[in-house]
């Protein structure tokens, strides 16, 4: 299986894209960013599964063999619905391998999780952490703004650090219910741009602490890697957007080093 599809709601799937290019460079990958309808963070799950399923089709038209949901809120929101609407294809999410991750980062099992608000009201990455470890107690953020800053590119700034600080706050600080967290997934795909700030927050806030942070774009690149082949494909890269690509063009360096291959505008 090398022709992988990756699906996201626009531009931050492309760090989801670049990790699986970094550790597998081999594979033929096809990214689709649905960039006339982002954010899906704030819309609701019958609205991103609608859009997922869409966006899935055109990847199903071009052969792809395996399809990976870049998209944090699609993964949290549309799985069940894809896997029912296209059975061919395996289907893999962010949530279940950076929950794993997160399981097996966490020697406390205080574990807090950002990510949109579809994300966090989906529940999805605390159910799926509680499967794994009934003992687990997570604890979620919404972090709307997160998303915005980085794709200004305010990777560091002081609106960043203060933002940071503010949703950070109350899981460092911990409640009645849950204790201070020791790892911290990161469930939105633009997050892993803001680790550097993510981790000078949380060094500045628990300097005395080791908070882990949970990659889900690396979490997801371990599986896939379990479902390539050993025969490697061409290493051919082509992005599809459904807004004109010059914005997405334009923001796509804060999301993935190197020479973009160019983006091509579909409409679905
Ligand atoms: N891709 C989305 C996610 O990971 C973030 C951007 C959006 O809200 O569309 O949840």
């Amino acid at each position: 299986m090398n022709v992988v599809g990756v699906f996201d709601s626009g531009i931050g799937g492309l760090t989801v894209a670049r990790e699986i290019c970094a550790q597998l460079p081999g594979v033929d990958l096809v990214y689709l960013g649905d960039t006339a309808r982002l954010p899906y963070g704030a819309k609701s799950p019958d609205t991103v599964s609608r859009y997922a399923l869409q966006c899935v089709r055109f990847l199903e038209d071009v052969q792809i063999e395996v399809l990976v949901i870049a998209c944090n809120t699609a993964s949290a929101c549309a799985i069940p619905a894809l896997r029912k609407t296209y059975p061919a294809i395996p289907v893999l999410g962010v949530v279940e391998p950076g929950a794993q991750a997160a399981v097996n980062a966490s020697k406390t099992g205080s574990i807090g999780v950002i990510g949109t608000e579809g994300t966090v009201n989906s529940n999805s990455y605390a159910e799926a952490i509680q499967a794994l470890d009934p003992s687990a107690r997570v604890v979620q953020k919404p972090c709307p703004l997160l998303v915005p800053l980085a794709e200004v590119g305010w990777l560091d700034h002081a609106v960043t650090e203060l933002t940071l600080q503010t949703y950070l706050k109350p899981l460092l600080e911990g409640t009645a219910e849950h204790d201070p967290i020791d790892t911290l997934v990161l469930g939105c795909t633009h997050y892993p741009a803001l680790k550097p700030a993510i981790r000078k927050t949380l060094k500045s806030m628990a300097p005395d602490r080791s908070i882990a942070l949970v990659d889900s774009a690396e979490a997801v690149t371990n599986e896939l890697s379990k479902l390539t082949g050993d025969k490697p494909g061409l290493g051919s890269r082509r992005i599809f957007v459904t807004d004109l690509p010059q914005r997405f063009t334009r923001v796509a360096n804060t999301f993935w080093q190197g020479p973009l291959p160019e983006a091509t505008h579909v409409d679905l």
